[in-house]
């Protein structure tokens, strides 16, 4: 028995911060930014929770279900509302929600491992489960830190993935952390993020390569089975290094992060469901995600994109 993304949704802070009002008060440019990055603006504001709970009305409004019928919920989130209980927990309760709940920390990485272990975890009593990756970055980013402030935003994203139809919906993935690399990107409790910038890039790149490689050659395919390639969206040099080496071209890669920053666990949930309202996604497509995060984390995997659940 397979299962199949029914739903999908998104949610950003209405606050929009662009490079301009960096440039105002921090010594940096938005030419700089854009060159280096990408980005253009990011949305700040709200709380992880709050985030998580639009970006998941969206997701079951657009599945055709209510929060009753959901069995499982899986929040991937770097930046919990406490550190107890899970932000998952008061998340399950507002949208009222069956079953259980749980946060997953990943890093960036964080929704792809979240949304592997919900397909695990679906059966005969988890038949539908919610994926969240939401994130409040700009909370842990200290605002006067030019090197950190211009990289990152809050946001959410969230698809229901439902059990049902023949069809394997991971057809292969590869999750993977190097822990030795913890002092290139932390954040301490109470603390702003600390980042060596070159080697996290150097790094991400080789080992989102790797890792893609790796999913791509488990499942037998090559990088024109690809229909959509969603990446993490941390920065636009990093998404073509890996595009180049890899053979996927930009057109068919999903890009946000020029209007959404680095929003961490929502990044690849917020672009996945702008290119599905997009009509970017038919039944049957082969979707590559891949990213990489703090820890370092990174997870890779290739799904069969596709409505048919439990339900229809
Ligand atoms: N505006 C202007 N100058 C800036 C700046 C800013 N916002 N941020 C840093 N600089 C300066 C640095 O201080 C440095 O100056 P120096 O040479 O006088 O010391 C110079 O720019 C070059 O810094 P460097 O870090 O080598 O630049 P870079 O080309 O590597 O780009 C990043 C910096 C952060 C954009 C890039 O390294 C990057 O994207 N790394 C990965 C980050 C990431 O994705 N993190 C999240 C992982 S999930």
């Amino acid at each position: 028995m397979g299962s199949a993304i029914t739903g999908w949704g998104d949610a950003l802070p209405e606050r929009v911060v662009t490079n301009a009002e960096f440039e105002a008060r921090l010594d940096t440019s938005d030419e700089w930014i854009v060159s280096r990055t990408g980005i253009r603006e990011r949305h700040v504001g709200g709380t992880t929770g709050e985030l998580a709970v639009k970006a998941g009305w969206a997701a079951l409004k657009s599945a055709g279900v209510d929060g009753t019928d959901i069995d499982l919920l899986v929040l991937a989130t770097t930046t919990p509302d406490r550190a107890a209980p899970a932000t998952s927990a008061a998340v399950h309760d507002t949208l009222g929600c069956s079953g259980t709940a749980f946060d997953l920390n990943a890093a960036c990485a964080g929704f792809v491992y979240a949304l592997v272990v919900a397909d695990h975890l679906l059966d005969k009593t988890h038949r539908r489960a919610l994926v969240i990756g939401a994130d409040t970055l700009s909370r842990i980013t200290d605002q006067e830190d030019r090197s950190t402030a211009v990289l990152f935003g809050d946001g959410a994203g969230a698809v229901v993935l439902e059990r049902g139809g023949a069809d394997d919906f991971v057809l292969s993935y590869d999750l993977g952390v190097d822990g030795s690399a913890t002092p290139l990107l932390y954040a301490d409790h109470g603390g702003y993020i600390k980042m060596a910038g070159r080697e996290v890039y150097r790094r991400a790149v080789r080992a989102e390569i790797l890792s893609i490689e790796r999913v791509l050659g488990d499942a037998g395919l090559g990088a024109d089975d690809i229909a959509l390639f969603v990446p993490h969206q941390a920065n636009a040099r990093i998404i073509e290094a890996v595009n180049e080496r890899i053979g996927i071209p930009m057109d068919k890669t999903a890009i946000v992060l020029d209007r959404t920053g680095n929003t961490s666990s929502a990044s690849i949930p917020l672009a996945l469901a702008h290119a599905a309202d997009a009509g970017r996604l038919s039944e049957g497509d082969l979707v590559l995600l891949s990213g990489f995060g703090a820890g370092m984390t990174w997870a890779s995997a290739v799904i069969r994109w596709g409505r048919r659940g439990a339900g229809r």
